[in-house]
């Protein structure tokens, strides 16, 4: 019989497509959802921003998966056997251990989360002028890389950016380009390239192994290096496990290793990967392991720790190994792919294939009205936050940067991400999600833009203030008033 791993595809008789929770809940955190008069205030207190929201005003919080995964009891049990130790701690070790099996290296250099990993990635490595060549960027990533001098080159198959698509593997590298831009610039120019699991701004875009191989025939013939972040590694093998033919028997731990052996050097946010914090940098050259090692200390801490407490080092041992059991890795996925089909069915344009991470909402087409320069997907996350009490994120212009006459660099792709944090949401909720989007969508035209109030130069994301273009959040609320009468 075909050895099969344990995967939440569970065939339901009715035929529907509905993720089946393998986990119980022994755990429980109280939620608030408070009306929409406080949702207006709290939304306008926090400059239209919802980093800026208190989870005192949050129902559902779909900000993001970064460190909001559920932990495991075995995670849980596990930091109680830390060892507290400046140097030589034991939890490192597990760590260290849990790493060489799951990514199949055994160097590790320890951070206390990926861009901290970033930080270090960019001081070792990258000059004035140094182009870096990559399937997207992420923020942190092109904020270390700029703040160092470098200069990021996109290079992705044509149709990475179209919100609807069939293409199962929209994060791949575009080859053709990739040559191109060792040619035009010169090896000597590029310190490395970088691919990212599950593309994060484009939607939690996989890639495929087939293109993984090519790149890395391409840095071999050019003897440049391979740098892969792994922050959404499990999501990726996922995918790679069910959209890429020849990996459709192959255990996703086994897809992980096949995707970190085509890279030089691995590196990874914790927060993400293993349902915990901190993160790492691990490699099999030694002579790179000793490049980046002098600036642990430096930057991080001691090289046992890296600014992690220990506790939380022995959760990400225990989490590392859970990275590789499917039914763990494919909760989100599976939680996304069941919004993005109902969301669709419904004519709500959305990112498509369904990625990881989160569903993405496309902002451009939900709200056609409102022009680029007044941020759609700023918009739109305050607009759901107001009729809902669900934080999702901008992915758009907000998150982009201005170019040095002081505009808006105009972002590829206006997207609502909201996140599915794994085994964090049950099915109701995400049909709450579901209903009031739709219930949103109806009423569209109500929305209108936002504008910058204040601004900081880096990341402005995270805590720039905006505010409505017009009265169109009391107009949202009075018509959500008329709809739903009392209803929280
Ligand atoms: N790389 C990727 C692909 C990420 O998604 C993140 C974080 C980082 C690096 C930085 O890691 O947060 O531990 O410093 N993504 C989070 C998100 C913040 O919400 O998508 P970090």
């Amino acid at each position: 019989m075909k050895k099969q791993s344990q995967s939440t595809k569970v065939k339901f008789a009715s035929g529907e497509n509905i993720p089946l929770e393998l986990h119980k809940v022994r755990v429980v955190q109280k939620l608030n959802l408070v009306p929409i008069e406080r949702r207006l205030e709290a939304i306008r207190e926090a400059g239209f921003n919802t980093f800026q929201l208190s989870t005192r005003d949050v129902f559902l919080d779909m900000l993001t998966d970064s460190g909001t995964n559920a932990m495991s009891d075995r995670q849980v049990a596990a930091m109680n056997h830390a060892d507290d130790a400046y140097a030589g701690s034991q939890s490192f070790d597990r760590f260290k251990e849990a790493v060489a099996k799951v990514f199949g290296k055994k160097y590790l250099l320890p951070a206390h989360q990926g861009r901290a990993a970033e930080n270090i990635l960019a001081k070792a490595f990258i000059k004035q002028d140094s182009i870096l060549p990559m399937n997207y960027h992420f923020t942190t990533t092109l904020a270390h890389i700029m703040l160092n001098g470098g200069k990021v080159i996109e290079i992705l198959c044509d149709d990475a950016i179209q919100i609807k698509s069939k293409n199962p593997f929209k994060g791949n590298i575009d080859i053709k380009k990739l040559e191109k831009v060792i040619a035009e610039n010169g090896v000597e120019k590029i310190p490395f390239i970088r691919m990212e699991a599950s593309t994060n701004l484009i939607g939690g875009q996989p890639f495929s192994i087939a293109n993984m191989r090519e790149v890395r025939k391409v840095a071999d013939k050019n003897g440049l290096i391979v740098v892969l972040d792994a922050s959404l590694i499990g999501e990726n093998a996922y995918f790679i496990k069910h959209r890429e033919e020849e990996f459709k028997d192959a255990s996703v731990g086994d897809i992980i290793l096949a995707m970190c052996d085509l890279a030089d050097i691995v590196y990874f946010s914790a927060r993400k990967v293993t349902s915990s914090r901190g993160g790492g940098i691990c490699t099999n050259d030694e002579k790179l392991y000793k490049i980046m090692k002098p600036l642990i200390p430096v930057y991080e801490g001691f090289f046992t720790y890296g600014g992690i407490s220990v506790r939380e080092i022995e959760a990400m041992a225990v989490g590392m190994m859970e990275t590789i059991d499917e039914t763990v890795i494919s909760q989100s996925p599976s939680f996304i792919e069941y919004l993005v089909e109902q969301l669709e069915l419904h004519g709500i344009p959305v990112v498509t294939p369904a990625g990881g991470l989160g569903c993405h909402v496309d902002a451009m087409g939900f709200l056609p009205h409102v022009p680029q320069t007044e941020y759609p997907a700023g918009a739109l996350a305050a607009a759901f936050y107001l009729v809902s009490g669900v934080r999702g994120m901008e992915r758009g212009t907000i998150s982009s940067i201005r170019d040095e006459n002081g505009n808006d660099i105009l972002a590829d792709v206006e997207l609502l991400r909201l996140a599915m944090p794994r085994r964090v949401f049950t099915l109701s909720q995400v049909k709450y999600v579901e209903d009031r989007l739709r219930w949103l969508y109806k009423n569209r035209d109500l929305v209108g833009g936002l504008k910058f109030v204040s601004e900081p130069p880096v990341l402005r994301f995270f805590d720039g203030r905006l505010e409505a273009t017009s009265d169109w959040p009391e107009k949202l609320m009075k018509k959500f008033r008329e709809d739903f009468g009392d209803s929280l």
